[in-house]
């Protein structure tokens, strides 16, 4: 794997590779990151990673300083993964001057995540159209345990035009449920035994959707009611359309249970497809 972490010598390498498919990470990489890899050589010639902790996505109070990062042992990974080339730009390869001009997502920004992590999207959006500049590729994967950020870059790819290809990736899970993410390493031990909850109550939401149950509303507040009582801090439970992230408007459409709560200092997200 040739690891490259300045945009002009990444161009250079990339010429005459043939149709590129390109999996950006933050790093700290898990099975699920892996799983992504490996699907991504199915399509194309040259698999490219990133990995760049992105300051802008994160809120003055979030967790970017402690973010963990574990270069080398994420390297190996890519490596045994089969990842051609990766693409680890330092700050100033990517920020060489303040990223004043910016991706201003539409109203989706501002729901769910959106409304806790005021900006987040803005930020995503930014890194990742100038990841996809830089690396020009013509199929990009990206997991759908994030899946309110799949939609903003689905959208966004659509709505300017790109070239590209979004691929959404299946979400990888423990052998209890639990979804995971690189922040499933904050969680203290007793954490980790209970973190297995939200995916069972999302789950158990599905099942009632499933059997016709329309209270939505009401299965959302137990849900919340549920984990409150165990100790969370809840965000928000929400069953929302699958096509745009709305509340559902009515009947026969696709919809998708998603979270965000509090365990202790850690914040999981979730969600399950109907
Ligand atoms: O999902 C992530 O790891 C990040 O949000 C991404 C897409 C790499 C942009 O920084």
């Amino acid at each position: 794997m040739d690891i490259y972490s300045g945009v002009a010598e990444l161009r250079a390498a990339l010429r005459n590779c043939g149709r590129i498919v390109f999996v950006p990470t933050m790093g700290n990489l898990h099975a699920g990151h892996i799983s992504l890899m490996t699907q991504a050589r199915a399509h194309g010639d040259t698999v490219v990673a990133s990995i760049f902790v992105n300051r802008l996505q994160f809120g003055p109070n979030e967790d970017f300083d402690k973010y963990p990062r574990t270069f080398q042992a994420d390297c190996d990974k890519l490596a045994a993964a089969g990842v051609d080339v990766l693409f680890a730009p330092t700050e100033t390869d990517l920020y060489p001057e303040p990223q004043e001009y910016t991706v201003e997502p539409p109203a989706i920004q501002h729901m769910l995540d959106g409304e806790f992590r005021p900006g987040h999207f803005r930020g995503v959006a930014t890194v990742v159209l100038k990841l996809f500049n830089i690396v020009q590729p013509q199929v990009a994967l990206f997991g759908k345990k994030d899946y309110q950020q799949l939609m903003v870059i689905r959208n966004m790819t659509r709505q300017l035009a790109l070239p590209i290809n979004i691929v959404g990736g299946e979400t990888v899970r423990a052998e209890d449920g639990l979804a995971l993410s690189s922040r499933n390493g904050y969680l203290s031990v007793a954490e980790r035994a209970e973190a297995p909850r939200l995916h069972r109550l999302l789950s158990r939401i599905r099942d009632a959707l499933r059997a016709g149950d329309t209270r939505y509303a009401e299965l959302e507040r137990m849900a919340v009611a549920e984990l409150d009582q165990a100790g969370w801090k809840t965000d928000y439970v929400a069953v929302r359309q699958q096509s745009d992230l709305n509340p559902p408007s009515g009947a026969r459409q696709a919809l998708a249970v998603l979270a965000a709560s509090r365990l202790g200092n850690t914040r999981l997200i979730d969600n399950i497809e109907v």
